[in-house]
């Protein structure tokens, strides 16, 4: 934990647009150090704009627009800035060092035509100035550290290679690389059987728990809501329509949505054991 009383992150009125659509309209969150904050919405509600936005790639990668709005990173012992007001060459230090994602399409992030070994090798070295050996031991590292089995053999292999589970490994290896302070996880799972996604989520879980990084979850899922989040935003239609912490947001939710979306959801803790008395189980049991 940071003993900074600002939080790390704080997106103050961010709005994005596409020519004339609105993807993210007036959307207001913070992010404490080390905790995880949920952001769940319906298809197409903004919530992939907004991590993209956050990491300045919804310009470079979507042609969308930032039009007003704050991004303010407070890193401790380092000088807070504005993402939204930074140019290109001071983000590049910032992505991967600061925050990094886990896209939500693990193709499009991982270059077909590189092996895992160059891609993590290229992601340290674009940051850290040490020898390419150095940097393969930092990637062998990290496929351990995600549990990748047989990882030398693995880290030669290109990711088409590679299944779907350990492909989005590989990503959240590449993403941890520099030990960010936020982690930015969009439907890291949504694509995985319920075995992987539990084991993936709870690898996060554990990485964020060795490194006090923050991480911004993104889904639709109230059960994995209920299983990692510390806050939750709620977004509909590009707009926030409910924050608040996780108990508050399932005990007591305010917006006929949140209700809604709460509705889909039989029990909280039906992931863990659908006859559990508790409310918040895997929620308390990390507390
Ligand atoms: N490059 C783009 N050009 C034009 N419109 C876009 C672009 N990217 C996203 N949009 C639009 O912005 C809105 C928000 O999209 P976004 O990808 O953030 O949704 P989402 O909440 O992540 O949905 P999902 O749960 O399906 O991933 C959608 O209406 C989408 O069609
Ligand atoms: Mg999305």
């Amino acid at each position: 934990m940071s003993d900074s009383a600002l939080p790390l992150l704080e997106v103050n009125n961010l709005t994005v647009k596409f020519g004339d659509f609105t993807a993210v309209d007036d959307v207001s969150f913070q992010l404490n150090a080390g905790e995880t904050l949920a952001i769940v919405g319906e298809s197409g509600s903004g919530k992939t704009v907004t991590a993209l936005s956050l990491m300045r790639l919804v310009e470079l990668s979507s042609r969308g627009r930032i039009t007003s709005g704050e991004i303010l990173l407070n890193p401790p012992n380092e000088i807070p800035m504005d993402l939204a007001d930074l140019p290109e060459d001071k983000l590049r230090k910032i992505r991967g060092e600061l925050i990094s994602m886990i896209f939500q399409e693990p193709l499009t992030a991982l270059n077909p035509v590189f092996s895992v070994q160059s891609q993590l090798v290229e992601a340290i070295r674009s940051h850290r100035d040490i020898s390419k050996a150095s940097a393969i031991e930092m990637a062998l590292d990290m496929m351990r550290k995600v549990r990748i089995p047989d990882p030398e053999q693995r880290l030669k292999r290109f990711p088409h290679e590679l299944s779907g589970g350990m492909r989005q490994r590989v990503m959240i290896a590449q993403a941890l690389a520099l030990n960010p302070q936020i982690l930015i996880a969009d439907e890291p799972t949504t694509a995985l059987d319920v075995t992987i996604q539990a084991q993936i989520l709870g690898l996060i879980k554990d990485l964020q728990e060795q490194t006090g990084s923050a991480v911004i979850m993104i889904t639709h899922d109230m059960g994995v809501v209920a299983q990692v989040a510390d806050r939750v935003v709620v977004m509909r239609q590009s707009k926030v329509v409910e924050q608040g912490p996780v108990e508050q947001i399932f005990d007591d939710p305010q917006h006929p949505y949140t209700k809604a979306l709460l509705a889909a959801v039989p029990r909280l803790g039906s992931m863990a054991d659908k006859d559990a008395p508790e409310k918040f189980p895997l929620v308390e049991q990390d507390a």
